[in-house]
């Protein structure tokens, strides 16, 4: 028997906002420490990307910092049509022109569980940004959150929102990709933490990965983790704090599906299964880095 049809088919997440009690500090970490190029800021928000999408990150002032209480998803259909099939399937959005530039029209909708607003969209405006060399991310990669349950999470994702399942970490993490790459979103049960676990940024290859560690020493940020390499997508990775003590990952070489029929992610001689199928994985030290040791606190739930 096969699956119905989801109302949405999310084929990108597109961008991630960040509250800050200092849009400025926040902003120059952005743009001179990881190298996005800021596009625009109105009297509320800054817009930053890193290529051709008018923004992946946006910033706005608040008391308390916090990231991740909104998420924009690129998605194939119209947005009429997803309108009428999330009616269809109960679920409730609105339709709105204002929401800023670079995405004139958006539906929108609640996450359930954390009350996040996602963000629907056909296409994002050009951002018009020269691309670069430098130690720019090649793209936003994942955004990870808590949630009491990660069941209904990936429930809700597969769903209403076209998500498939990558992997589970016990029964606490779980993996949801959009598109070829293992995840876009992932979900950490916790009935004491809300809010974003963290956020990833991709490099193209190692020498890239090193090339944006080597310009976070430059700026006096320091790895707290890493380098690394994750059972679970098999990213080699990297994490350190931005200035809000936002949880930041810098990775390369995240594990691909290219062919859903065959249902296994691309052969690599790291992989513990060949074929590398989506996978319930044990909680233990090498599922979460396979190189070496995790610092303490490191999971909190
Ligand atoms: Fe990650």
């Amino acid at each position: 028997m096969t699956a119905p049809e989801p109302p949405v088919r999310v084929t990108k997440l597109g961008y991630v906002s960040f509250e800050t009690p200092d849009v400025a500090r926040l902003t120059e970490y952005y743009t001179k420490v990881l190298g996005f190029a800021l596009v625009e800021e109105t009297t509320s928000q800054v817009f930053l990307t890193t290529g051709g999408d008018h923004h992946c990150i946006t910033i706005e002032k608040a008391e308390v910092s916090r990231g991740r209480n909104v998420i924009g998803y690129e998605i194939r259909e119209s947005l009429d049509n997803a309108q009428l099939r999330l009616k269809e399937a109960g679920l409730a959005s609105e339709r709105r022109t204002d929401i800023g530039p670079g995405t004139p029209d958006v539906l929108v909708i609640e996450e359930p569980l954390t009350g996040s607003a996602l963000h629907l969209y056909e296409e994002q405006s050009r951002s018009g940004v020269d691309s670069t060399f430098d130690h720019r991310p090649n793209k936003l990669g994942h955004v990870a959150a808590y949630t009491p349950s990660p069941r209904d999470m990936r429930s809700f994702y597969e769903g209403a929102l076209g998500f498939r399942w990558s992997d589970t970490v016990g029964d606490f993490f779980v993996f949801l990709r959009c598109n070829a790459d293992h995840h876009a979103a992932n979900f950490m049960q916790s009935t004491t933490m809300q809010g974003m676990h963290h956020i990833a940024y991709e490099a193209r290859d190692l020498t890239h990965l090193q090339t944006m560690i080597d310009n976070l020493n430059k700026h006096d940020y320091r790895l707290y983790w890493g380098p690394g390499r994750h059972s679970v997508g098999h990213n080699i990775f990297t994490y350190h704090e931005d200035p809000d003590g936002n949880h930041i990952e810098l990775f390369t070489q995240l594990d691909v599906m290219l062919d859903e029929d065959n249902g296994y992610f691309e052969p690599r001689p790291w992989h513990e299964h060949f074929p590398m199928r989506p996978t319930t994985w044990e909680a233990d030290l090498a599922v979460m880095n396979k190189w070496g040791p995790i610092p303490d606190g490191m999971i909190k739930r």
